[in-house]
């Protein structure tokens, strides 16, 4: 055996033995790194505990618009606006059907949807004019929420809350534009006996349409 191959058979050697040791060593560790594995895949399927917080906020916030215009619709029904207790109701729904889907959401990406206590909504009212203006005002509050957690999905790379919050931002686009149009009217057709009839009048034919598509909300949506 010359110096040469006796010299390559050495080298041959030494990269198997090197090789041979660190495949033991990740063989004999690899449990160890399974743990850090699932937490990778676990980034990007759940929702971050920020997330969860923000959305489960949200939550509550949806549910209590719901009992702030189901106490509007009650004050309307008893004052004798008919119309705007319907409107009111519906609007109602909608705000369960948006703390619903929330709720599915945010069970769906591996949270937990919780409820809390809720405070108690306002029971009296100055006016009809009075009540959508509270409305506005609430919806107003609500879109700035909705904005809020969508900036925050951003910063925190959650791209899916961050599609999915893009409903409720452009529901709230639409929600603030109704409520505008309604006070509109009722300034325009003044707070007298006539122009509040009339009034009360169109919020019902608003109301009949906000319950159709409801409707159709429901049968597309039938599995939130
Ligand atoms: Fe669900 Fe009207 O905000």
């Amino acid at each position: 055996m010359n110096f040469h191959f006796a010299f390559l058979r050495l080298r041959v050697f030494v990269v198997k033995v090197f090789f041979t040791l660190h495949f033991s060593f990740f063989i004999f560790h690899f449990p160890k790194f399974l743990p850090t594995f699932a937490n990778n895949i676990n980034t990007h399927s759940m929702v971050t505990k920020i997330i969860e917080k923000a959305i489960n906020e949200q939550i509550l916030k949806e549910e209590h618009s719901s009992r702030i215009y189901l106490s509007m619709a009650s004050w309307a029904q008893v004052n004798g606006f008919q119309g705007a207790a319907e409107w009111l109701y519906a609007q109602t729904d909608e705000e369960r059907m948006h703390e619903l889907k929330l709720i599915h959401y945010l069970n769906d990406r591996g949270g937990n949807a919780l409820l809390d206590d809720l405070e108690k909504p306002a029971g009296k009212f100055k006016s009809l004019l009075d009540v959508f203006q509270q409305v506005l005002k609430h919806e107003e509050y609500i879109s700035a929420s909705i904005n809020e957690i969508y900036a925050l999905s951003i910063k925190q790379n959650d791209y899916s809350t961050g599609n999915f919050l893009q409903w409720y931002i452009t529901e709230q686009i639409e929600e603030e534009s109704t409520v505008r149009a309604i006070l509109d009217q009722i300034r325009l057709t003044g707070e007298e006996k006539g122009g509040l009839f009339h009034m009360d009048k169109e919020l019902a034919a608003l109301a009949a349409k906000k319950r159709t598509s409801q409707l159709a909300a429901a049968t597309t949506n039938a599995g939130i």
